[in-house]
Order: C-alpha cells, then structure tokens, then sequence
C-alpha cells in the first residue's frame, strides 16, 4: 500500500493507494462516528466494512443526476435516519459520486465529514483529491459547489477490474497530463506506483494553492493543462467524448500551440505524441470540429480573464499563459486535422 500525504496543516489527510486499500476504512474513520452513510451507484459493487452501523444510499448514474435535486434527495435521507454531525459520509464510486457525496457531506448540518473511495481512475488521479465538490446547473458544468476537504482517500486499484473499457481510457487521458506536469518517468513506473505519483503531483499543487488563487499562474490551474479545448469539445456537446477523451485532444492541442508560440520545441511536442499514444489515445480532432465555435467557447472558458487564456508548457514548466491570439489558436487547430 502506497500512502500520500495532502498537507493541509490540520485538515490535511492520507491518501491509500493499493489493491485492498478499502480495507483500511474502519481504521481511517474519525472516531466520534457511529453511523456510516455509504453514497454508491447501481453497478457498483466495491463492498466497504465501516465495522459501525452503515447504510447504503444509491444515486442515479450519468451527469444528469449530478445536481441540487440528488443533493437534497440524499440530505432528506440522512435527516430521517438520523445521521448527525459526529458521523461520516463514504463516497464510493466515480468522480460524479465523490462530487455530489463531497458536496451533499459539505452542506448537512453544515459540514459531516467524507471519506472518498474512488473506484474510477478518474477518480482516483483526479476528482476524489484537492476537496473540489459540486454539482450541474441546466446552466451549466459545475456551477454550485464547495471546497470540502476529505477526511482521506481510498484508492483501491481492485475497483479497477470491473470498469468498463471506455471508462478506464478516460483515467488515462487524466492521468497522462501528468506526466507533463514534472520531469518524471511516470510510465516507468507500475499502475499503483503511477496512480500514487499522479496523486502525489495533485496532493503538492492542492497544498500550494488550495482555492486556485487566479493570479498564480503556476497554481492549482495547471491541473487544467489541455482542459481548455476539452472543456470546449464537452459544451459544444456535438461529439461523444468522455472527459479524459476530451483532454487527451486537448493535450496534443496545447502541445502544438505551444510550438507554434515559439514556448518548447518539436521534441517536446512528439513526447506528448508518445506519451498519448503509450495510453493508447486516440488524440485527433474530431471529424466535423467547427474551429470558430471550439474558438468562441474556448474565449468562454472560465479561465479566461481577457482574450483566450490556455494553460501550455514552456521553459519554466506548465503555466498559464494568457492573451493568445484566436487567430494563431484557430491556425492551430486547423493545423491538426
Ligand atoms: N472534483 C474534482 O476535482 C473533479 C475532477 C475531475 C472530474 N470531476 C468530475 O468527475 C465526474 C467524472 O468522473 P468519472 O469519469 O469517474 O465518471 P462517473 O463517476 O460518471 O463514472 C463513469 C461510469 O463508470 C461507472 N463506474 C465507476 N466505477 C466503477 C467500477 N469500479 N466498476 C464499474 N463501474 C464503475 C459509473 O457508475 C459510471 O457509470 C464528472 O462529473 C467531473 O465533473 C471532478
């Protein structure tokens, strides 16, 4: 088992990375809880042992059940069986789980606390670590949430096993932005030792910039290197992508707009070449993109404080880079079909 430290003075928490890592759950508890609501899906079947008394309470799959109803819907249902503030929530599932769980967690009696168990590798690279919780408005992705730190995380790669194939793709276009995030060798590693190395490179950049204080420019928003045109492919709507379908675009993309602003070589572009296709990445525009629509939502993006804002890689790392031209950022995406 490989553990991770978030160290956020005294709300910071372990990070369990392992085959068997749920296993850890009782002894993680805080010790004041005496019952346990586990927030699940149908089709998940990670079967967590709190040792208390422990209730299962599912939610709806898909992003449309990721919203202030479900919250309410599960915050009644705590209420009538008498979860109290000494008690604890235990998310376990994918990132939509983790999100509206963190988020329903952070608003019952003002704040119970949650420990997450990731079972996507989405989850366990990305959403259950850094204390982003929230759900969708019709207005759009992400809108109304908090900042709810876990209590820790749970990254049992057994989980893994049962993940439908497309699912596990999409962990690993999250998980390959990683590997431009440092200078380390993270497909030397094995899947648990990469899974810790992801978390431990998210654990230190959630440690610096917990909020993602918008004028830091090598912050928290690094964590959305190639999230601009992913984020745009996603609202457009028009292409059936999951997330980290949609980043692994988008990192090829940065990477050459990147090269084409003059900020790393043509070396540095082909490892990104070699690091999506290592994870068997299908990094292609979409057939049918419409460049001036991917450019008008990218401008959109909330990231962007004037003109287009990417987050690219350059001599000093991956940073955010704002004021890019739309006409070399459409050039460019013309440049990759
Ligand atoms: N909070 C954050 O920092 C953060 C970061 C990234 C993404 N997110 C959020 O995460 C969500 C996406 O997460 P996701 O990609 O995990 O998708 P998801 O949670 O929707 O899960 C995808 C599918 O896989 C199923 N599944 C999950 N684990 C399984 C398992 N072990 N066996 C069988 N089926 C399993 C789910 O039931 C679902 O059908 C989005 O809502 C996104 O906004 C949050």
């Amino acid at each position: 088992m490989i553990r991770v430290e978030v160290e956020l003075g005294d709300r910071s928490y372990p990070v369990l990375v392992g085959a068997g890592a749920r296993r850890e759950l009782a002894a993680l508890l805080p010790g004041s809880a005496r019952r346990v609501a586990v927030v699940s899906q149908a089709g998940i079947d990670l079967a967590v042992d709190s040792g208390r008394e422990q209730r299962r309470f599912d939610i709806g799959d898909g992003e449309a059940h990721k919203d202030i109803a479900t919250v309410a819907g599960l915050c009644s249902e705590w209420a009538r069986w008498g979860l109290t503030r000494g008690d604890v929530v235990v998310a376990v599932g994918g990132g939509l789980v983790t999100d509206v769980a963190g988020f329903a967690a952070a608003s019952y009696h003002r704040g119970v606390p949650v420990v997450h168990v990731p079972t996507s590798l989405l989850g366990m690279v990305d959403a259950a670590i850094g204390g982003k919780t929230g759900v969708n408005l019709p207005e759009g992705k992400n809108l109304v949430g908090a900042f709810w730190q876990p209590h820790g995380v749970l990254c049992d790669t057994d989980a893994l096993a049962t993940l439908p194939p497309r699912e596990l793709r999409s962990g690993r276009g999250e998980l390959a932005k990683y590997h431009f995030l440092t200078g380390d060798d993270l497909l030397a590693l094995d899947l648990d030792a990469r899974i810790a190395e992801a978390v431990r490179i998210k654990a230190r950049v959630v440690a610096a910039d917990e909020r993602e204080d918008p004028s830091n420019r090598r912050g928290r928003a690094t964590l959305n290197y190639g999230h601009t045109l992913a984020h745009a492919l996603e609202t457009t709507g028009r292409y059936d992508l999951r997330h980290g379908e949609a980043v692994a675009v988008g990192l090829r993309y940065a990477a050459h707009l990147a090269h084409r602003l003059g900020r790393i070589d043509g070396s540095r572009v082909a490892h990104h070449d070699a690091v999506l296709s290592a994870y068997e990445l299908e990094a292609d525009l979409p057939a049918g993109a419409d460049t001036a629509r991917l450019v008008e939502v990218m401008g959109r993006d909330k990231k962007a404080l004037d003109g287009l804002t990417f987050v690219l890689d350059g001599p000093d790392g991956v940073e955010v880079v704002p004021e890019v031209d739309p006409t070399v950022a459409a050039d460019v995406l013309d440049s990759m079909r």
